[in-house]
């Protein structure tokens, strides 16, 4: 296939790659990549909504075409009507019929593997069961417990220093460590194995290697906790019911922390900007409108996560939203595009006040399983820092902000901020350094501290710290 270089949101001329030309009746494709889409998504998809309605034919890296859905209801209808489009994309006409290289870099996403993402039907409901009600088992009470142990640590590693970038220093390690933990991998294993995910997903020479590491950090615990299953992921996947082999228990484990690491961060840095920045927030807080968990549900309307989702695939031809789709193509869930679409949001400046009803974490039989964990990561690690911190003040105008976007996806690079230096308390936490030396963790002394914090927390109360920081930004 010849790769192009749009200048993107472009049009693409149809005849150049073969796979463009047996899509859409040669339809001409807009690029989801290059400079414009990843400066502005919204835009593309405004320009996509008015030339096509709710479902328009576009391009992605390498010249792979695909329907991007962007109608609220047409992403209802895709993600909840799996015998029409399936996530199994061995019906992907484009891998079947050749058109796609075997090391091309877009399988590591779209491509088809044995596991709870990519199976519909029974398969898929005996591999979900497992997933689901083992996550559900972290009640939220003790998730809470560990952000807020985690959290405390993270902003032991800076409070002296009056200054610090939330997203680096913050955002990106809070998921990752809660992950981990609830995984079951210790505070030396957890980090690494993270790290090695970030290293394998970006490709490079080292991928291999950190696939080795992955695969045998994860084969490691799986054992382990076969011999002594304890209050974790792992333990709970190999009791499950479900019959989970070892190869499944990897897998999803995996799979885990690799689809809640970067989206939870997403999240979390994006509460952060707006909790420092909008005035909505301001404006809603001095009248007593909105919470914290508002906030959170505004962002998942308005800047969600996952801009893009991957995958479906037509299971037959048919019309679909005043297209011919045919049996095989693929399409991807617009969840940016579909949140905003007119039709459900004729005011895109109306605040929301807690409405779950957005496409972030997806619907249908694929919703993502992890929601609450990533809720409570987000609004208790937020929470947990307004506390400690009521003074932060952002150090550059929010229009100098800067972000990195992909196609199914765009995040904060640095969230800068200064505050009044204080005194690490000791020994309640830890400093962060710790995070990543020790060795073994006393889980009672950890949860007690934790619960210490938590108390702390609780009497100072969360209005206290937001009030503080809209005065303090007065
Ligand atoms: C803000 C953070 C998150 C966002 C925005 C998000 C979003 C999504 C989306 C859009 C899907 C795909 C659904 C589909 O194909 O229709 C998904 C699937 C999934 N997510 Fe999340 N997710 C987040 C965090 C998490 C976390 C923290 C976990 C685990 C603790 C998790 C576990 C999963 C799993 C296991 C699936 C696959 C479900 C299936 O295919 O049946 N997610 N998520």
């Amino acid at each position: 296939m010849s790769p192009s270089t749009p200048e993107s949101g472009a049009a693409i001329p149809p005849q150049e790659c073969p796979a463009r030309a047996v899509f859409a009746q040669g339809a001409t494709l807009t690029a989801l990549y290059g400079p414009a889409a990843r400066r502005d998504p919204g835009a593309v998809y405004e320009k996509l909504r008015a030339e096509h309605g709710g479902i328009a034919p576009v391009e992605l890296e390498g010249g792979v075409p695909a329907w991007l859905v962007l109608g609220y209801q047409e992403n209802t209808q895709v993600a909840r009507t799996p015998s029409r489009f399936t996530r199994d994309a061995r019906l992907w006409r484009d891998w079947n019929e050749g058109r796609i290289a075997a090391d091309d870099p877009l399988l590591q996403l779209l491509g088809w593997r044995p596991d709870v993402v990519s199976y519909d039907g029974e398969e898929h409901r005996r591999l979900r069961a497992a997933v689901n009600e083992c996550l559900t088992r972290f009640d939220r009470h003790g998730t809470r417990r560990h952000v807020q142990r985690y959290a405390n640590q993270l902003i032991d590693g800076f409070v002296e220093d009056g200054a610090a970038d939330l997203v680096t220093q913050f955002a990106a390690y809070l998921p990752m460590l809660v992950l981990s933990r609830l995984v079951g991998l210790d505070e030396e294993h957890g980090p690494k194995l993270v790290e090695a995910i970030v290293g394998m997903v970006s490709g490079g020479e080292k991928a291999f290697a950190h696939n080795q590491y992955i695969i045998g950090t994860l084969r490691a615990l799986t054992e382990e906790r076969r011999r002594a299953p304890v209050h974790d992921l792992a333990s709970w996947f190999i009791q499950h019911p479900s019959g989970l082999n070892d190869d499944e228990v990897c897998a999803h484990l995996r799979l885990v922390i690799v689809l809640g690491y970067e989206a939870t961060t997403n999240l979390v840095s994006n509460t952060l900007r707006m909790v420092l920045t909008d005035p909505r927030f301001r404006a809603s807080l001095a009248g007593g409108l909105m919470t914290l968990p508002d906030a959170v549900e505004q962002i998942l309307w308005d800047d969600p996560p996952l801009l893009v989702c991957p995958a479906r695939f037509a299971t037959h031809d048919m019309r679909f939203a005043d297209r011919e789709i045919r049996k095989g193509d693929m399409l991807l869930l617009g969840i940016a595009a579909g949140n905003a679409d007119p039709q459900v949001r004729p005011d895109p400046g109306a605040p929301i006040h807690g409405n779950r009803s957005h496409l972030a974490f997806s619907r249908g039989p694929h919703e993502c399983s992890g929601q609450e964990i990533a809720r409570a990561i987000t609004d208790t690690g937020v929470d947990v820092l307004l506390n400690r911190l009521p003074d932060l003040h952002l150090t550059v105008p929010e229009d100098q902000l800067t972000w990195t976007a992909s196609t199914w996806s765009r995040h904060l690079d640095a969230l800068p901020v200064t505050f009044a230096p204080r005194r690490r308390p000791a020994p309640q936490s830890a400093p962060a350094a710790r995070v990543e030396r020790s060795a073994a963790t006393d889980a009672r002394a950890a949860m007690a501290e934790a619960d210490a914090q938590a108390e702390a927390d609780a009497r100072r109360g969360f209005w206290a710290s937001l009030v503080d920081l809209v005065r303090g930004r007065r």
